[in-house]
């Protein structure tokens, strides 16, 4: 794993690079891409979640499989209106504003349109970490005894993380970037949408779905209010 200065460095130099890629992603590109039915984005697939049929972005261009090589600090390269779903998976935790991001995915999307969401589960860790449960955390990537530098790992995973993911948190967030239905779900399992998410359901992975290692919500953009047609 890269050091918070190595990443660092990375992106202070490949920053550029990708807000160019993106501005040209953006006017050359979007337009054609958002001509196929259902528009998919995966944000952040690494080097082992890439799903086929979605348009898979991501910032590193060393181990991750993706389509389009992107910051995701930057605007997604769509226009308003024009996404059916977007999908991540311990992604967000990483970004330094997650306010913003969910309001450029509110952007993105369709009225109607869905974001599945998943990171560190921050309610359950606090609670493992109360009730004195060493083994529910994991000795990645870092490996302590002590129940608190196994809760500051999980949750900080070596300073890579900005945020503590917990429900409340997320869906006060989602609500103020305009989202409804911000709903949770157990990984692997759990959608509102099997249509649209099945893909990535089979990518998802829990070693105890009695106390989810991740948190998974799904918000929908408010459908359009129907016109009223004028009285006579
Ligand atoms: C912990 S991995 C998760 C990979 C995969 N989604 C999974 O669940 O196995 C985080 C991914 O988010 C990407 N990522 C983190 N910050 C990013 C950013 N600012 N822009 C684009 N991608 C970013 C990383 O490159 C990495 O591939």
């Amino acid at each position: 794993m890269l050091t918070r200065d190595a990443k660092q460095m990375f992106y202070n130099v490949a920053g550029l690079l990708m807000t160019v890629n993106g501005w040209i992603y953006r006017t050359f590109r979007a337009a054609g891409a958002v001509k196929k039915t259902p528009v998919r984005l995966h944000l952040g697939p690494g080097p082992k979640a890439y799903l086929p049929g979605w348009t898979n972005i991501d910032a590193n261009m060393f181990t991750a499989k993706c389509d389009i090589w992107l910051d995701l600090r930057n605007p997604l390269p769509f226009p308003e209106g024009t996404v059916d779903a977007v999908y991540s998976h311990h992604v967000i935790e990483h970004l330094p504003d997650p306010g913003n991001h969910l309001r450029d995915v509110f952007r993105v999307l369709k009225p109607g349109g869905v974001y599945r969401v998943g990171g560190p589960n921050g309610d359950v860790a606090i609670s493992k970490f109360m009730e004195n449960d060493h083994d529910w955390f994991n000795d990645w990537p870092d490996k302590y005894d002590s129940i608190g530098g196994r809760f500051a790992n999980f949750i900080f995973c070596r300073n890579e993380h900005l945020t503590i993911l917990t429900q409340s948190f997320v869906t006060e967030l989602a609500t103020r970037a305009g989202f409804a239905k911000v709903r949770k779900h157990p990984p692997i399992t759990g959608t509102d949408h099997f249509a649209l998410f099945a893909d990535c359901l089979a990518k998802e992975h829990e070693r105890t779905p009695e106390a989810p290692h991740t948190l998974l919500l799904e918000m929908q953009k408010p459908a359009r209010e129907p016109q009223k047609r004028p009285e006579t």
